[in-house]
């Protein structure tokens, strides 16, 4: 059997002879991250219709472009197959719902979208596809969902992108930018305003470090701009409710699998405080999978990743190797 596939790590774009920079223990967030060459030629899927990245446009009157009306997934392909695909499916339809989206594509219809994009860019492994779904295009301009009149549109952004955390550790500050509460925004809608997250991550590159904590409104942990929090304090994992945090697809992998080796999983609030002081503390998400945090706030948090946080790396790789839905032939 061959072995699981390799996670944490960017390594993957070496292999196409791409240059890259390699992880260093203190990031350089001051330039953008590398980008796979292969990507100027992706095929997209956007309103129905597979077509050369030039090409992949949406309407100045489409919602998302009016209002950041949309709702998205992102999701990994490993070894020809898409992990946690019905996961991310039901997601993405329960955000559109959330939202009143009318005539929402079935599961079914989004599938079949993704595996068509797949197949027409011959990719099978390394791969991150951004799926989205905007309320459409509207006949005038404005933000009244009555002036939607012709469906929403989908759009399936396939690209080669490895895992985007090196393997040296993250460095986080805490942002000033507050992650709203349900009465405001609801964390359980996956929804495409992300001004707030983009305005943590500003600060974040500002300060030179890989990303940003964002607290609830009360000053609790409630997950970073693009990824859940997870600390390990006497061997048990804790992890902020989903209260005011994506309740993120990764993070319900992670808990799943640290029941399997009976390490105790908390969802509960946990301070700042907590995070400063704990014996490890690492991040999920699609994006990124498991990625171990160094420093946050200038506080070390750990010099190399910790034993808990390497375990659950190391189960997390093998469950991608042999999970997923089959892309069909
Ligand atoms: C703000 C935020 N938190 C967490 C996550 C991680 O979620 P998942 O594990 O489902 O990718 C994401 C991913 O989109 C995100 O945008």
């Amino acid at each position: 059997m061959a072995p699981p596939i390799a996670v944490c790590n960017r390594g993957s774009l070496a292999r196409h002879g791409i240059r890259i920079a390699l992880a260093s223990p203190a990031p350089e967030s001051e330039s953008a991250p590398p980008m796979d060459p292969r990507n100027q030629k992706v095929m997209v899927h956007v309103g129905g219709k597979i077509v050369p990245r030039a090409e992949a446009k949406v309407s100045v009157f489409d919602s998302s472009v009016q209002g950041g009306d949309a709702v998205w997934e992102g999701l990994r392909v490993y070894r020809n197959r898409v992990f946690q695909l019905d996961a991310h499916l039901e997601r993405l339809e329960r955000s559109a719902r959330a939202l009143a989206f009318e005539k929402i594509p079935t599961r079914d219809a989004v599938r079949s979208a993704l595996f068509e994009t797949l197949k027409a860019n011959r990719m099978t492994d390394n791969v991150h596809v951004r799926l989205t779904l905007t309320r459409g295009e509207k006949v005038t301009s404005g933000m009244d969902p009555r002036n939607n009149q012709s469906g929403p549109c989908l759009i399936v952004l396939a690209e080669w992108k490895p895992p985007v955390y090196g393997t040296g550790g993250l460095r986080l500050i805490t942002s000033t930018v507050r992650r709203a509460p349900p009465s405001v925004m609801d964390s359980k809608i996956h929804h495409a305003n992300l001004v707030h997250n983009i305005l943590a991550k500003i600060q974040a590159n500002q300060a030179g470090v890989d990303d940003a904590i964002l607290l609830d409104v009360d000053g609790f942990v409630a997950e970073t701009n693009a990824t859940n929090l997870f600390l390990v304090s006497k061997g048990e994992l804790h992890t902020p409710t989903a209260d005011h945090c994506l309740p993120g697809i990764t993070r319900s992998v992670v808990m799943q699998l640290a029941s399997k080796i009976a390490i105790a999983v908390h969802e509960r609030r946990i301070s700042l405080a907590e995070f400063h002081t704990a014996d490890e503390v690492f991040t999920t998400g699609t994006m990124g999978e498991l990625a171990w945090v160094r420093e946050i706030d200038g506080r070390k948090i750990g010099e190399a990743r910790g034993a808990v946080t390497g375990r659950l790396c190391e189960l997390f790789a093998a469950t991608v190797g042999r999970e997923g839905a089959t892309i069909p032939a």
